[in-house]
């Protein structure tokens, strides 16, 4: 049975290269640079801080302790916490899925631009190249017409990489490729920024980034970026952390291990924001305009601006280019491999496949879709919506029925509370389950309403309504529906493993809930 010979990873390092893996991802370096910028730049930092203290760490907390407690992928942890909870388990791997699909994409994108980086293949018009020579995109969003191998085929390695690296395994697989993958990122990033620095016109970014515009922080929807940047970020309310926490063995530092997660994620964060914006300003110099000229949106950041700065640089631009997307790639991997997981993982348990097999069948499944959608001409409207809402949509609402769940419905902070306590360095007081059940909650509720708001009077990014509808409001309201339906449908093989659990678990003295919900 899959509960007797769960995985497990083989050191502490390697969880923590694997956490930091998942949460250092393409949002650090292409999401959080112009998320900061366009909500108040230095008075961005107040609410990230406050988001992350409120929000990110207590709630990767509450996500080790769910998957080291019941050390099973998402949805069957919470079936064992209360068997309906299972539904939300699956509606994050459906969150996960839908993610899958196009982040997969961009890895893929970013990888053709490492090549391109060395060739110039973008020539003098970045914006025309890869909108028009490299997507081949369409004027209107929606349908699917065209097919464009050269999206394709590195699409189709990234997902052979992706695959390959979960066919071997937790220990041999994931963990190993964090630890090549992730020391490998911190160089390549670090000379990418210091060479960022030595530009001309680095400190005019790094004003145009830094300099607080306070008036952002009475703006609701600058606390909105700022916890969805955090979720996203930190890899919570996906089931990641559960899922990879279920791979720890007993004795585990779970509250420890989250700050180092949390720090050393923001501290990347931070960096990304640093070398961006530095060069940034180099471009904003050399053009002789301002920096919020050049400065725009995480695709229009990542493949218009920084090929425009990569051409306009008078040496080194062929380095800069690769380190960058190079970066990106690797960023983009590591946590893709732990959003794939999820949704191994989770079907590993559900039917008792082997790791091969779950890999093969449910990897393909994701693999196949993303490569039905994204190399079609239509491809980057759809990863634009689908990011847009299920991030809103899915990844924070996911997080705050969770905590209301969890929290008020099944009172159930205490337990996880006592068991993060009984085996970590750092002890979690009172304080953490009223950040969990009282601060998150309120805000989390108050960014749903406020976002609510601004997608009932206008369409997101100007889309015909037709589209949203299917693409946005279709896709995260299906993955809701998916996770309740799989939910419904009976699952005897979780009750026998509940059963051989509870046996097991009394007799190595874990702390245990006396009232097991099934
Ligand atoms: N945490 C991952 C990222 O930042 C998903 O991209």
């Amino acid at each position: 049975m899959a509960q007797q010979t769960r995985e497990q990873w083989g050191t502490r390092a390697g969880f923590l290269m694997a956490a930091i893996g998942s949460a250092v991802g393409l949002g650090n370096i292409w999401r959080f640079p112009y998320i900061a910028y366009e909500n108040g730049g230095g008075a961005f930092m107040v609410p990230y801080l406050v988001a992350l203290l409120t929000a990110g760490i207590p709630l990767l907390i509450l996500e080790y302790s769910i998957g080291h407690r019941y050390r099973s992928s998402a949805p069957l942890s919470y079936r064992r916490i209360s068997r309906p909870t299972e539904a939300i388990g699956w509606w994050q791997v459906a969150i996960c899925f839908v993610i899958a699909i196009y982040y997969g994409a961009i890895i893929a994108w970013s990888s053709s631009y490492v090549w391109f980086s060395i060739t110039g293949a973008w020539g003098e018009d970045p914006n025309a190249f890869f909108f028009g020579d490299y997507l081949q995109m369409s004027e209107a969003p929606g349908g699917i017409t065209g097919y464009v191998p050269a999206v394709a085929w590195p699409l189709i390695a990234v997902w052979i990489v992706v695959l390959a690296i979960l066919a071997l395994g937790v220990r041999n697989g994931i963990e190993k490729a964090n630890k090549v993958f992730i020391p490998l990122l911190v160089v390549l990033f670090l000379i990418l920024v210091v060479q960022a620095l030595t530009l001309d016109g680095a400190t005019t970014g790094l004003n145009a980034l830094f300099t607080p515009d306070w008036s952002a922080m009475a703006d609701g929807s600058v606390w909105v970026a700022a916890y969805g940047q955090i979720f996203f970020s930190l890899s919570i309310g996906f089931g990641i952390m559960v899922t990879y926490a279920s791979y720890l063995k007993r004795k585990a530092d779970l509250t420890g291990s989250a700050m180092v997660a949390g720090f050393a994620n923001s501290s990347f964060e931070l960096l990304a924001g640093i070398g961006v914006f530095a060069a940034l300003g180099f471009m904003a110099t050399a053009a002789g305009t301002a920096v919020d000229e050049v400065a725009t949106s995480g695709i229009g950041l990542a493949f218009i601006a920084f090929p425009q700065i990569i051409s306009t640089l008078p040496f080194g631009g062929a380095l800069f280019g690769v380190l960058f997307f190079a970066s990106l790639v690797i960023a983009g991997l590591t946590s893709l491999i732990s959003i794939v997981e999820v949704v191994v993982s989770a079907v590993q348990d559900r039917v008792g496949l082997g790791r091969l097999q779950a890999v093969l069948i449910v990897g393909g499944l994701i693999a196949l879709v993303s490569i039905l959608i994204f190399p079609t001409h239509q491809g980057l409207h759809y990863l634009d919506v689908f990011d847009h809402f299920i991030n809103q949509y899915g990844i924070v609402l996911a997080a705050l029925v969770m905590l209301i769940v969890f929290g008020w419905v099944l009172r159930r902070l205490p337990a996880f509370q006592e068991h993060a306590n009984s085996v970590s360095s750092i002890r979690l007081g009172r304080w953490w389950r009223i950040t969990l059940a009282v601060v998150t909650p309120v805000l989390l509720g108050f960014m749903m309403w406020d976002a609510l708001r601004t997608e009932l009077t206008e369409n997101y990014a100007g889309y015909p309504t037709g589209f949203l509808l299917t693409a946005g409001w279709g896709v995260a309201i299906g993955a809701i529906v998916v996770g309740a339906v799989i939910a419904l449908v009976p699952w005897k093989r979780a009750d026998q493993m509940a059963a051989h659990d509870r046996e097991r678990t009394e007799g190595t003295g874990q702390v245990h809930d006396k009232e097991e919900g099934h």
